[in-house]
């Protein structure tokens, strides 16, 4: 655990430099807009430890699969977010001398990140080893009004000296992933040009051939002034520069402004790239960088409107839940059905990009309710898009007739996760993509998602389910063996209760939705059975009577589901009894050990009982909660959100504090040692849901949204908004009572606790406790 970010409400505050943590800082003050990302690293030449990170969505490198012994149905790569060209590099040197804060001596340090206007700012004063003391000032952010876009700010103030200050600004395309393979480098150049004050880069990626543009244009101030100067250029591999040199006198002040861009061949083509960028800069050149910077603050405060969370009498947590807000709204902004969530969006290599059932089981109730509904529509399509190559995925592995296995890991449909275990025998990964689009509908009323897209990927989902289920003689009941539940702890067992029971809910549900098309949409129902080559009585049939005879194991003694044939082979230790020097069981355990114990590393019967709740008395669901609680170890970011959410629902209120709080402070605070890496954008979106479905119980029953708040004690109040089938509502949760508020919308019948209430446009209710 790390304590040196400062809380405050609005800021993320870093004073004094942490040198030994700077690849945690760097995570922690990336920024992001949906189109691009990039960590907290320095403008200025730092040559102490550092993790440089640039990100494109969407671009991507194949690289080659390590694996020991081939088997059959292995992706061929796994898919990684690039570290691609940065734009943000200023060599900066003062009486000859070059500006690095890792010889200088620090004399002050903060950088903070502004989320309320999506800004990242750094200031320093610093002594170079020749004894020239400088200031300096540096801002930057990149774009969501114009997402192409990102500008920075540096001034630099001679405090003690005079003499000269050089300033080189360049952009640099030579990079690598620290992660990479085969130590290869995946970019190529394609092109480049430099002029002045201006610059372009065109690379290329290695087998994917996505080519990505960047660009600059700068400007110097001196005391206010613009100065005209002329600019020494450099252009080498992947790099330009533009450089000059300024006579200062102490109290100087150089001002750089820079305005940056980044296309990419996903957007344009490829031969108009280089056009494309120089047409971004001058736009953003001319725009300016405060008029930007303005607009940023705009489009963030429109984003905060709808998302923000307010947590009154406890800054620790305010500065948490805004935090993964920020982090969340600055990965996806809902704009392209091509692009998805990776777990560490831009802000870390590591899993990065990718999209995993994070997206679906996670994400997709944070943006239901806190973004237009297109955003969350886009992320179904994402995986409509990708259905051919899910039920190619699903023939590598021996299904026919239109089965669809969803990748686990994957960037453009194909799998590519390489540890088998996950890739083969993580399959209940296919139900949350399906749970995802009920859970779309419920909160939008939008059912022509069905019949545009939705029924074909239920179908290709349920029939997979169809054919992975083996009838058992022995027990009369059709089982499903070989697989790997959401607790990663339990590897190729058989009968996982998640995976049955979800499999059992696709079925159904995929049943009443062909039901639905076909009485609504009586032509495209056609349409979509003559594609699919679906006999729909044979095959409805079958999966009736799998639903029926599907094995589900129920221990009568306890109450409690069963995680897993053989669960109860294992030894029974609680984790209270462990000692802690052996936690993360992950460093401490060989895999060997692991799987032989009966710890669990994330909700798994639980995370059914979180998604199903309204199929179980609560009775169950607290006898499951009280035998399985004790035996996880949370070693999932995505785990104490689930805990937490069913203890506020059992009314065991400090637990469900305790799993909130590590799950909302986990990056700032580094509770797992890995922020380093990159920061926990999936499990972000469980923070918020610990604070809305935890403490405020927002669920959704028969259709109408429901809620039963509780207040922390730690809290005063707290408030949180949520967008249900084309209204807004603000709810505020105060020790006297619950107010709502309507904001947006026509109007809305909703349950507060038992009570059925009507609240009309822009009307509140108080309701007492
Ligand atoms: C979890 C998975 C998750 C993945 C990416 C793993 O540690 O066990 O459930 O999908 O991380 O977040």
């Amino acid at each position: 655990m790390k304590d040196y970010i400062q809380h405050d409400p609005w800021k993320i505050i870093e004073q004094g430099f942490h040198k030994e943590d700077n690849r945690i800082s760097e995570s922690i003050f990336s920024i992001g807009n949906g189109k691009m990302g990039q960590r907290g690293n320095f403008e200025e030449h730092y040559s102490g430890d550092s993790m440089p990170g640039n990100y494109v969505a969407g671009v991507y490198y194949p690289d080659k699969t390590r694996v020991g012994w081939w088997k059959n149905g292995y992706p061929e790569y796994f898919a990684k977010v690039l570290n691609a060209a940065s734009w943000i590099g200023l060599d900066v040197h003062v009486n000859g001398e070059r500006l690095d804060l890792h010889t200088a001596e620090i004399l002050d340090f903060r950088r903070e990140l502004d989320m309320r206007e999506g800004w990242l700012k750094r200031t320093f004063k610093a002594r170079l080893l020749n004894g020239n003391i400088v200031e300096v000032e540096a801002l930057r952010f990149l774009s969501i009004a114009d997402d192409e876009c990102g500008a920075l700010r540096y001034s630099v103030k001679a405090v003690n000296f005079s003499g000269d200050i050089e300033v080189k600004s360049f952009l640099n395309g030579d990079v690598v992933n620290e992660d990479s393979n085969y130590d290869e480098q995946f970019w190529v150049e394609i092109a480049k040009s430099v002029e002045g004050n201006a610059g372009v880069i065109v690379s290329e990626t290695k087998k994917t051939a996505y080519q990505v543009a960047i660009g600059m244009k700068f400007e110097i101030f001196k005391n206010d002034e613009l100065q005209d100067l002329d600019y020494a250029n450099e252009a080498l591999k992947m790099y330009v520069s533009g450089s000059s040199k300024l006579d200062v006198v102490e109290g100087d002040q150089i001002v750089v402004y820079k305005y940056a861009c980044n296309v990419s061949s996903r957007y344009y083509a490829a031969d108009q790239l280089l056009e494309k960028a120089e047409e971004a800069v001058n736009r953003a050149h001319s725009i300016g960088f405060d008029n930007m910077l303005e607009d940023q603050a705009k489009a963030w405060a429109d984003k905060w409107q709808h998302s923000d969370i307010v947590v009154e009498g406890d800054d620790a947590a305010q500065q948490g839940i805004r935090f993964n807000i920020f982090h969340l709204n600055q990965t996806y902004t809902g704009e392209d059905a091509r692009l998805n969530i990776g777990p560490k969006g831009f802000t870390g290599e590591k899993y990065g990009g990718v999209t995993y059932w994070d997206t679906e089981a996670y994400c997709v109730p944070f943006y239901l309710c806190t973004a237009p509904q297109e955003v969350t529509r886009k992320l179904l399509i994402y995986r409509h898009n990708q259905l051919g190559r899910a039920i190619e995925n699903a023939e590598k592995l021996g299904f026919d007739k239109g089965a669809a296995l969803y990748p686990m890991v994957t960037m453009n449909g194909e799998e590519c996760h390489n540890e088998w275990e996950i890739t083969f025998e993580e399959i209940h990964r296919n139900g949350a993509i399906a749970y995802a689009i009920f859970n779309y509908i419920r909160h939008t009323d939008d059912k022509e998602y069905l019949a545009e897209y939705g029924l074909e990927v239920l179908m290709g989902i349920s029939r997979f389910w169809a054919q992975r289920v083996n009838w058992s003689e022995g027990l009369e009941k059709y089982v499903m063996l070989g697989v790997t539940g959401p607790n990663e702890f339990d590897n190729n067992v058989d009968n996982n209760w998640y995976t049955s029971y979800i499999a059992m809910w696709c079925l159904k549900y995929t049943e009443e939705s062909l039901a639905y098309v076909k009485e609504n949409h009586p032509k495209r129902y056609e349409e979509i059975v003559q594609n699919a080559s679906f006999d729909a009585s044979a095959e409805v049939a079958k999966w009736r009577e799998i639903r029926e005879k599907m094995y589900l194991g129920y221990d009568e003694k306890r109450n409690i589901f069963i995680q897993a044939d053989g669960f109860f082979n294992k030894e029974q230790i609680l984790v209270k009894d462990l000692d802690p020097k052996h936690l993360p069981l992950v460093h401490h355990w060989s895999w060997d050990r692991i799987l032989r114990s009966n710890f669990i590393k994330q909700a798994d019967v639980l995370q059914g009982l979180y998604m199903f709740e309204e199929e179980f008395d609560l009775e169950t669901l607290k006898s499951n909660y009280d035998f399985y609680e004790p035996r996880t170890v949370h070693e999932s970011s995505l785990s104490p959100c689930v805990h937490s959410i069913i203890a506020a629902k059992l009314g065991d209120e400090d637990r469900a504090y305790e799993f909130y709080l590590r799950t909302s402070r986990l990056d700032l605070d580094d509770y797992n040692s890995d922020t380093k890496d990159g920061l926990h954008i999936t499990s972000m979106a469980g923070t918020w849901m610990s604070v809305v479905e935890g403490f405020g119980g927002k669920r959704v029953v028969d259709g109408q949204l429901t809620l039963s708040p509780m207040l922390p004690k730690q809290w005063k109040s707290y408030s949180f908004k949520v967008s249900f089938k084309g209204n807004t509502i603000l709810v505020k949760v105060t020790d006297s009572g619950v107010e709502v508020t309507h904001e947006e919308g026509q109007g809305l019948q909703i349950k507060l606790y038992d009570e059925e209430i009507n609240i009309k446009a822009n009307t509140s209710i108080v309701v007492h406790r």
